[in-house]
C-alpha cells in the first residue's frame, strides 16, 4: 500500500477531531474506523443470539485470534493469553508469587506509577520490599540501564519488573540484556511492554522473558481493552487469572479466555488491526513514525531552548520522545495535568507533560495520522507559551 503520513486519505482512516493536533498516541492509542466497524459487527453478531455466541462459538473464535496474535508477536500460542490491559497483566503476575516478608521486587525509578502502586500494595500487605534501580536520564546508552539493574539485584530479589518502553520518557530499555543479568542470578523477570507491541518489532520466543505483558490497544491501534500476557513454559502451571472462573485447572487458555461475562468484540477485532498494520508494512510504519519524532524533538527542543536528553540513537527511542521544559518548575501530577489541559484549551494541541527526575518534560508521539507540520505547530506555540 502506498501512503504518506498525515495525508488527508490516511488521517481519514481515524475518526480523530480535525480541529485538534493529536500528539499523544502513547496514552491510549487511537483506533481506525475500519477496526471499530469490525468490532461493531462482532457485537451485532453476539447480540443476535448471545448464548449461542458466548457459550458455544466463542472458545473457537478466541483460539483463532490467539493464533494470529501469537504469530504477530512471535510468541508461543500455548503461553499467550488475553488480558484487558497491561495493568491486569502485571497484577496477574504479582498474584503468581507466594510473597513473604523480606522478599524484594526490583523495578526502576522510571517504572510506570500504576505498577509501582501495585507493588506498594504488596509491600503493605505482605512486607515485601520494593527496590528502585535508578535509570539515568539524560541517558547515553542502554548499558547504563543494565548496570543499574545489575547493581540493585540482591539475594532477596524475587521478581524484577522492567518497562520495555518508559512511559515518562519514551525511552526503550535494553530488556534482553537485563533478562540475561537476572537469569544469571536466578531471578524471574516480568517485562512490562505496555507500549511495545507494534511500536517495536517483537520476538517474544527469542526474548524468553518469564512473563511479558503488552497492550495491543496502544500502537497496534486495536480497540481499547485488548492486551496480552505471555508466559514462559516454566511458569505456565502456576499462573492463574486474577478472577477465577469455570475454567480453573484446565490450563491457560481455559482459564483466561473466560474470566466471567465480558464483551469479546474488542479482542475479536484484533486481526483486523493486524491486517491493516501489515498492509501499511510494519517496518515502514515504524520508520516513518520514528522519523517524525526524530525531527520533531529537535525542532521542539530548539523552540524551548532545551538540551535533548539522549543521543540520536534509534536503539534508545522509537515513536515517542521527551524534551525538557526548562521554564516549568512544578513536576507534581496535578501541575502536569493542569499544563496538559491548559495547552489543549488554549491551542487544541493534545500532548502530555510528564515528570521524571523531578523535572517537567513534554512527550511527543507519532502515528500515521501525524505530519511534520504538527510538530512545527507545537514548537511555534511552545516558543512563547508558559502555561
Ligand atoms: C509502562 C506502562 N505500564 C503500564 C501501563 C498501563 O497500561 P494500561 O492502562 O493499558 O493498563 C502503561 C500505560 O501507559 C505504561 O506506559
Amino acid at each position: 500500500m502506498n501512503w504518506t503520513p498525515g495525508s488527508p486519505a490516511i488521517t481519514a482512516l481515524w475518526g480523530l477531531d480535525p480541529a485538534a493536533t493529536f500528539l499523544n498516541h502513547g496514552s491510549f492509542g487511537a483506533t481506525p474506523r475500519s477496526v471499530l466497524a469490525a468490532q461493531a459487527r462482532w457485537r451485532d453478531e453476539m447480540e443476535r443470539q448471545p448464548v449461542l455466541f458466548l457459550a458455544r462459538r466463542l472458545p473457537a473464535l478466541m483460539e483463532t485470534v490467539r493464533a494470529r496474535v501469537a504469530a504477530f508477536l512471535h510468541a508461543d500460542p500455548a503461553g499467550l493469553v488475553p488480558v484487558q490491559n497491561a495493568t491486569t497483566g502485571v497484577a496477574t503476575v504479582l498474584h503468581t508469587f507466594d510473597w513473604v516478608p523480606g522478599d524484594e521486587i526490583l523495578l526502576a525509578d522510571s517504572t510506570y506509577n500504576a505498577v509501582k502502586q501495585a507493588c506498594r500494595a504488596l509491600a503493605e500487605r505482605y512486607g515485601v520490599g520494593v527496590v528502585e534501580a535508578k535509570v539515568p536520564f539524560p541517558l547515553t546508552s542502554g548499558a547504563e540501564v543494565t548496570a543499574a539493574f545489575a547493581a540493585a539485584i540482591t539475594d532477596r530479589t524475587k521478581l524484577v519488573i522492567v518497562d520495555h518502553v518508559v512511559s515518562a520518557t519514551g525511552c526503550v530499555l535494553p530488556v534482553a540484556d537485563i533478562l540475561a543479568v537476572a537469569r544469571a542470578r536466578g531471578v524471574p523477570v516480568l517485562v512490562d511492554g505496555a507500549h511495545a507491541p507494534a511500536l517495536l518489532p517483537l520476538d517474544l520466543t527469542a526474548l524468553d522473558a518469564d512473563f511479558y505483558t503488552g497492550n495491543l490497544h496502544k500502537w497496534l491501534c486495536t480497540p481499547k481493552g485488548t492486551a496480552i500476557l505471555s508466559v514462559a513454559p516454566r511458569w505456565r502451571a502456576r499462573v492463574h487469572p486474577v478472577a477465577i472462573s469455570h475454567g480453573y485447572g484446565t490450563g491457560l487458555a481455559g482459564e483466561f479466555d473466560w474470566t466471567g461475562t465480558f464483551d469479546p468484540s474488542a479482542w475479536l477485532a484484533v486481526p483486523d488491526a493486524i491486517d491493516l498494520f501489515e498492509a501499511f508494512g510494519p517496518d515502514a510504519v515504524r520508520a516513518s513514525n520514528h522519523a517524525l519524532v526524530r525531527a520533531g524533538r529537535v525542532e521542539i527542543a530548539e523552540a524551548l531552548g532545551a538540551e535533548l536528553p539522549h543521543p540520536d540513537d534509534p536503539s534508545l527511542y522509537a515513536a515517542m520522545a521527551t524534551i525538557p521544559v526548562p521554564w516549568a518548575r512544578d513536576a507534581s501530577g496535578r501541575a502536569l495535568g493542569a499544563l496538559t489541559g491548559a495547552l489543549y484549551e488554549a491551542h487544541r494541541i493534545e500532548v502530555p507533560f510528564t515528570s521524571y527526575d523531578d523535572r517537567v518534560w513534554v512527550r511527543i508521539a507519532a502515528q500515521l495520522y501525524n505530519k511534520p507540520a504538527d510538530y512545527t505547530r507545537l514548537a511555534d506555540v511552545l516558543r512563547t507559551w508558559r502555561g
